[in-house]
């Protein structure tokens, strides 16, 4: 898989060449590129932003320079590359959308910063290339900077060959559209805590039921949005 950022802090991105990344970008499993959006800009001081029409607070980017971004990132014609808009105002990041996205040959994180891009930008884009816009969460950041890496961290372990251990990706929060259930390692005994009896016996079954009720449970608690309305069992 292919991934480009275009961004005004490059530097952000360093982080990319730490822990499973780092590997799969050498193993070349990721290919990474990222680029800084005021490489376009034309002016004496690289601007970027400029006030918004209709006016309110903040700072709007520009669409000059992303639109030249955009030009050396997908040639003439369509591109089979996915932009990927970080913003608040998107659709919300799911591990079903990081599956989804993973399947990609080519991503590109557009990284907005203040109030956001120009809508022409996203509105062109769509013509040469599927856009999405997409949020991290209900808060608001400093800019996609941080949201476009978690993404990247979300999407790119689940290229094929980036986990090392497969089955590990199976039996985590979310696949299965529960939370995990808790995890022990050793001792047996810490602090005067005790891993649960049943996990320290070899039945298979009864452990593959606790662990199943312990993640209903769990989800229940903290997360019963994600439960089917009608109370039955995911
Ligand atoms: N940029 C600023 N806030 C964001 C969020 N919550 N998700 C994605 N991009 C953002």
């Amino acid at each position: 898989m292919r991934v480009d950022i275009v961004t005004i802090f490059p530097e952000f991105f360093g982080v990319l060449d730490v822990s499973l990344l780092g590997r799969a970008r050498r193993e070349q499993l990721l290919e990474l590129h990222v680029h800084d959006l005021r490489e376009h800009t034309h002016d004496r001081h690289r601007t970027v932003d400029d006030t918004p029409y209709g006016g309110g607070a903040g700072m709007v980017m520009r669409p000059e320079p992303w639109g030249e971004a955009f030009d050396a990132l997908l040639g003439e014609g369509e591109s089979d590359a996915v932009v990927v808009f970080p913003t608040p105002a998107g659709v919300p990041f799911t591990q079903s959308l990081a599956r989804e996205l993973a399947e990609e040959s080519r991503l590109i994180f557009a990284c907005g910063r203040y109030e956001g891009i120009d809508a022409r930008v996203a509105e062109h884009v769509a013509t040469r290339a599927r856009v999405i816009e997409v949020s991290l969460g209900d808060y608001v950041l400093n800019g996609g900077e941080v949201a476009a890496m978690a993404m990247i961290e979300a999407i790119g372990r689940l290229v094929p060959g980036v986990v090392g251990n497969p089955a590990s990706l199976v039996e985590e929060s979310h696949e299965d559209g529960l939370l995990e259930h808790p995890s022990y390692t050793k001792p047996a005994v810490w602090r005067g805590l005790e891993v649960p009896e049943v996990l320290r016996g070899g039945n298979h079954g009864a452990i593959a039921a606790w662990r199943r009720e312990q993640a209903l449970e769990r989800t229940r608690r903290v997360r019963p949005d994600l439960l089917p309305a009608d109370g039955a069992d995911a």
